[in-house]
């Protein structure tokens, strides 16, 4: 682990490697601890697709248009494979789709959900020894001159596989001539697609963090809630938490380098469950938060995602109790109506989300509090609509991030019937955001004249702005005079001065 990646010095200048990724937080985490592993394979990371052999793509399927965007991205880049690049398709897309990318983008060569990561160096050696063997074949054989071959249809159990994850190489003697079809350029397929139930976490030692001074740390992967509209169950795998004794032991680490901030990551942190030491001493998730905020040297912990029914008061007593806990809470809602709630699976009623939002409120903190919503799940009415507006009112959130109802493979809600047309989803969405704006103009508003502590992000030089963010999780810009420099990573005190929809400007206390 380290704050800039390094690279093993010996093979740097044969492999490079670009990774582009799309979507969540855990997708951006995932990616810091799949460029650790490529790194610590002698791997080189570049900042072009052009510079790379290696060009891998870590995806998203939440929505639509996320898992459109990585296909658009594949398509501009096929291009590059008369270079010879190699292609691979990482993460919830790789998941979904499996072995039907090739189909779609026959030059990737690598598929791997995020269930597999662990498994990469293996796969990435695997690669590179089909890649020398279809090289060597290709100048050493009679066969040589002769079109490669791509083996879409039951090459897996023709070729040499583990449990997890499998490889072959077009043109190989063991391919029936009957399964052979040709292509363009010699193919080679390594997939790691078959770990949805594993109870194994993507643990290394490798990460490379791109912030030096705060970072993620995965507590529990996969998803057991199935929510009705939901692709990750089925593409992230099923739930398993790592030990709350090899969180600690990361969070140390970080601390000893310098981080400052950590950020608790997980699809639903709230179902953590430690399973090391003797069952009265494993410790809840409100119990491993508030051992992460005591690590000396520690001074900001965040966690994401929280589901409402998991939610428990303990969590609220542990940000009451430890000072390093950060006064905000991000707890997805989805709808305000308990009937379009049970629609989607979510397992809790409006009102029992909102006892949840009044433990908050009666923290000794004022506690920021940010959701998720969707509008325009199959059956939703006007009124169930209203419901949901009513309840942003109600809450009164920092921060809402609404999406339209966008149906997914695999998911229950596919095969729901009353679909809502489109034009009435983006007629929701614009509503719903406009509400959102005047609440959240009136809510920042309020901080007009507070002092906040910020952590500083950086500067625009260009506003002479020295960016920051509040433990609420605000963006709050500032001045400073010009015999202040406020270094990245540092805390300062500001006052906010004026105030935005999304965001609080400010001077430095000096
Ligand atoms: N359609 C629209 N939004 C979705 N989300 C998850 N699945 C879908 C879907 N099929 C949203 C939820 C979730 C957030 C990460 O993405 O609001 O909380
Ligand atoms: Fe998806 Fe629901 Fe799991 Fe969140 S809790 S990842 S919305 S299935």
């Amino acid at each position: 682990m380290s704050g800039v990646p390094q690279s093993n010095p010996q093979a740097a200048a044969q492999k490079t490697f670009y990774l582009e990724t799309f979507g969540c937080q855990m997708n951006v985490h995932d990616s810091e601890k799949v460029v650790g592993t490529l790194l610590q394979e002698g791997y080189r990371q570049v900042e072009t697709v052009e510079a790379a052999d290696l060009v891998l793509y870590n995806t998203c399927s939440i929505r639509d248009k996320a898992e459109q965007k990585v296909f658009n991205r594949l398509s501009d880049y096929k291009k590059y494979t008369a270079q010879g690049k190699t292609f691979g398709v990482l993460g919830c897309v790789a998941q979904q789709e499996g072995e039907k990318i090739f189909e779609r983008a026959p030059y990737v060569s690598l598929v791997c959900g995020s269930a597999s990561y662990r498994k990469l160096p293996e796969m990435l050696r695997q690669l590179e020894n089909a890649q020398l063997e279809s090289a060597q074949s290709r100048n050493t054989t009679t066969e040589a001159a002769a079109p490669p071959f791509a083996v879409f249809e039951g090459w897996e159990s023709m070729l040499p596989t583990s449990r997890d994850s499998s490889v072959g190489t077009a043109g190989k003697s063991a391919v029936k001539p009957s399964s052979r079809k040709p292509i363009a350029d010699s193919l080679i397929r390594i997939t790691g697609l078959d770990d949805r139930e594993t109870d194994a976490c993507f643990e290394t030692e490798f990460t490379a963090r791109t912030n030096p001074h705060r970072g993620y740390i995965t507590i529990i992967e996969g998803c057991d809630k199935f929510c009705a509209y939901c692709v990750v169950p089925y593409t992230r795998g099923k739930e398993r938490s790592r030990t709350s004794q090899s969180v600690l032991a990361e969070a140390r680490q970080m601390a000893d380098l310098g981080y400052t901030e950590i950020q608790l990551l997980g699809q639903n942190v709230n179902s953590y469950k430690d399973s090391e030491g003797k069952p009265g001493l494993r410790k809840s998730f409100a119990e491993l938060l508030a051992a992460v905020g005591e690590v000396p040297g520690i001074r900001r912990v965040r966690f994401m995602t929280s589901h409402p029914r998991d939610f428990g008061r303990d969590i609220v007593e542990a940000i009451d109790a430890v000072p390093t806990l950060c006064d905000h809470v991000h707890l997805p809602v989805q709808s305000g109506s308990t009937r379009m709630l049970d629609a989607m699976q979510r397992l809790y009623t409006r009102e029992q989300y909102l006892e949840r939002i009044a433990w908050m409120k009666a923290a000794k903190r004022e506690i920021s509090i940010t959701t998720d919503v969707i509008v325009g799940f199959p059956g939703e009415t006007e009124s169930d609509f209203v419901e949901t507006l009513d309840l942003l009112e109600e809450v009164g959130y920092d921060a809402v991030f609404a999406f339209k109802y966008s149906p997914r493979p695999n998911t229950p809600s596919l095969k729901l019937e009353d679909a809502i047309p489109d034009e009435e989803k983006a007629h929701r969405l614009d509503l719903l955001m406009a509400k959102q704006r005047e609440i959240q103009i009136a809510r920042y508003k309020k901080y007009i004249g507070t002092r906040c502590e910020v952590m500083v992000e950086g500067k625009n030089e260009a506003r002479s702005q020295y960016m920051g963010r509040t433990s609420h999780n605000k963006t709050l810009n500032f001045t400073a005079p010009p015999t202040a420099t406020p270094k990245p990573g540092t805390y300062a005190p500001v006052v906010v001065t004026s105030s935005f929809p999304n965001s609080l400007l400010g001077e430095l206390v000096v």
